[in-house]
């Protein structure tokens, strides 16, 4: 990569930076065949994607590209069959990645356990036996609660392999959010860990289990799989929990892949949206694996030698995509870590790329911003002169963490690639590819075979230089198909905010070149530390507490998280008679929301207030605390359109 302008001047945004010679001349995707992609996608739409599709084997090839007689029900690939566990494992066994190396996993304490593509094939075919024998079949879902341990990358193949439907629980959430999620997924079967190391410390994860099962409905979580992490003394309640490698021992590893429509749903993911509850987005078999697959041979430019190192934790879109789907429908090697990224030290994630010889490091802005605070020479210590490429992705990583990231992770070497996509739209969208001249703090131009773009309130592209809502006007494959349960919420919250676009609820602009710059969320999402949280949720949470009449929550600014949340409450009189003073009513408060919601989920600060400010309506104006606590003006007056 040549620098046009120089390393110093950190936040002049007219920096680019062109991709060395050696990048354009092995690059899978090169200047000629990108120009040809934007070339078909824009003649023929359906063609580009169709074309992308044939890189998988069908057990039937569909009978349209795409069904759109139902939008915003689109039905991608209607008629074809396959399940992505096909492509992802058992394809493999049959070709040279057989042997190849699919999983390293690394433990907090440096213990590592790797799995070659047959490896894995049969851990999944035992587990998919066992779920069978436990009477899962297809369509029936199964919920994961699951550190990132390697039988966690397994629970999500062996439920896909025999048609179930995989419901994550990210293992920082609390037992009530666990709760809530079991009852509503009614899964049978849950799998989880005893536990797990992060930060020094060992989480005992079977406890928050164990206090989320009295609530549940029905039959709801009737058997507990529990996978032996840390070997600490746990509460097995027979017939309930059964031990993983109980289970495992007795079934063969030969199991039967079920073959799926390719509209049948492979998972579902919960996100924050602007209302209470998390909504839970729905991903399915055939346009999911397309759209991972093909975006990570593209963008992440996957070759047989490479070894990729996602950062992010299997249990959010991140790990689903481009830490298990896209690295095995492309045969590559992946490395998954299970502790704390700065334990015992700032150089740990330095350490695990030279450890493996990592060749892409897919990491978030947060993350570099804390590797950032330590300084260069946590980096400097480890070789990282195997690294070929960088990912960001989960919010704006900005020209100086960019270059940071750059210049002493990449050695000024590897193109950034900031990738912006979604829970819901399953795949990169907008990103950079690895021949793509840079510029720091923008995440680059829309990819092939997808329609984004920058609009007011009627759908009309804004000029280039001006902020507009980010919309995507035409489907791609691994689109959500819907909301569980809501179809009329999925219809309202993404394709009738603008007409016939889909809405992405963030605020960018574009330039003169096509390049987009993502300016942060329109709605009352909060992104903290790349994590979604919706401010109604945590208010919600705040209103749970006996002492609390009201709530709003607001996001400031964050040098390292990115944004952070701050609550304004009205407390009930009495609580002055239960605390000593309003600090320690506050840290109460922080505590509390902590538990509803778990440790994910941190309220920096707590201010008690007589009144909320409000509309004449009566919705709380977010936005004028907000200034208020940012010592600006209220823009567009007192908000009384909110
Ligand atoms: O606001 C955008 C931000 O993260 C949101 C999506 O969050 P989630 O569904 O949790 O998925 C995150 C991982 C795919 C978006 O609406 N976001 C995501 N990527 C970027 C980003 N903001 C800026 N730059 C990015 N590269």
């Amino acid at each position: 990569m040549t620098p046009t302008g120089t390393l110093d001047a950190l936040l002049v945004e007219e920096r680019v930076f062109r991709p060395a010679p050696a990048t354009v001349i092995e690059a899978n995707v090169k200047p000629a065949d990108l120009a040809e992609a934007y070339r078909l996608a824009e003649a023929d739409h359906l063609a580009y994607w169709e074309k992308a599709a044939l890189e998988l084997e069908w057990h039937r090839k569909w009978d349209a590209v795409l069904d759109d007689g139902k939008a915003p029900f689109y039905r991608w690939f209607p008629g074809a069959r396959t399940n992505i566990v096909h492509n992802a494992l058992d394809r493999h066994v049959h070709i040279w990645t057989k042997n190849k190396l699919a999983l390293i996993w690394e433990g907090e304490a440096g213990d590592c356990r790797k799995f070659t593509y047959f490896e894995l094939y049969r851990e999944v075919n035992r587990l998919a036996g066992a779920l069978r024998a436990l009477g899962v079949s297809r369509g029936d879902r199964v919920c994961l609660y699951m550190p990132p341990i390697p039988e966690t990358v397994v629970a999500m193949l062996a439920a896909a392999k025999i048609g179930a439907v995989h419901v994550f629980v990210f293992a920082g959430y609390s037992a009530k959010f666990l709760r809530e999620r079991l009852n509503d997924s009614k899964a049978r079967v849950l799998v989880t860990a005893d536990g797990f190391y992060r930060g020094g410390r060992c989480i005992n994860l079977k406890a928050v289990v164990d206090e989320a099962l009295p609530g549940v409905r029905g039959e709801t979580a009737e058997t507990v799989v529990v996978v032996r992490r840390t070997g600490d003394d746990i509460d097995m309640q027979e017939p309930r929990d059964l031990y993983y490698h109980d289970l495992l021992r007795q079934e063969s590893p030969e199991a039967a892949t079920e073959i799926m429509e390719a509209g049948d749903p492979l998972f579902w993911l919960h996100t924050s949206g602007t209302t209470g509850r998390p909504k839970a987005v729905v991903h399915n078999h055939g346009g999911y694996m397309v759209g991972a697959s093909h975006t990570f041979r593209t963008v992440f430019d996957i070759k047989p030698t490479d070894i990729h190192f996602c950062t992010a934790d299997p249990g959010w879109i991140t790990g689903h995509t481009y830490g298990v789907y896209g690295p095995l429908l492309t045969g590559a090697t992946v490395i998954l870590y299970e502790g704390h990224p700065l334990y015992p030290q700032a150089d740990r994630l330095p350490t695990i790329i030279e450890r493996y010889g990592a060749t892409i490091f897919y990491a978030t802005p947060t993350l570099v911003r804390m590797l950032m605070r330590y300084g260069p020479q946590y980096p400097k210590k480890r070789d990282l002169s195997t690294l070929r490429l960088l990912g960001s992705v989960g919010e704006p990583l900005g020209p100086e963490a960019w270059m940071w990231f750059y210049k002493h992770i990449g050695r000024s070497n590897c193109p950034v690639l900031d990738t912006w996509w979604q829970t819901e739209t399953g795949m990169a969208m907008i990103s950079p590819m690895p021949i793509s001249v840079l510029k720091p703090g923008s995440v680059g131009k829309a990819l092939p075979g997808i329609a984004a773009d920058v609009v007011d309130d009627k759908g009309q592209a804004v000029p280039p230089g001006q902020g507009g809502f980010l919309v995507v006007k035409k489907p791609w494959p691994a689109m959500l198909t819907t909301l569980e349960g809501d179809d009329a919420g999925y219809a309202r919250d993404y394709w009738e905010r603008i007409p016939g676009c889909y809405f992405a609820g963030d605020v960018a602009r574009r330039d003169e070149d096509g390049y987009f710059w993502i300016q942060g969320r329109a709605d009352d999402v909060l992104n903290i530390a790349g994590h979604r949280v919706g401010t109604a949720e945590v208010e919600a949470a705040l209103c749970a507490h006996r002492l609390v009449t009201e709530a709003a929550v607001v996001g400031l600014p964050d040098k390292i998280k990115g944004e952070v949340a701050k609550a304004f409450v009205v407390a009930a009189p009495e609580w002055r008679a239960a605390f000593a003073d309003a600090d320690a009513f506050a840290s109460e408060l922080r505590a509390h929301v902590r538990r509803e919601l778990g440790p994910i989920v941190v309220i920096k600060a707590v201010e008690l207030r007589d009144t909320l400010p409000r509309t004449r309506s009566g919705k709380i104006l977010r936005r004028k605390l907000r200034a208020e606590e940012l010592g600006q003006a209220l823009e567009g007056g007192t908000g009384e359109e909110e």
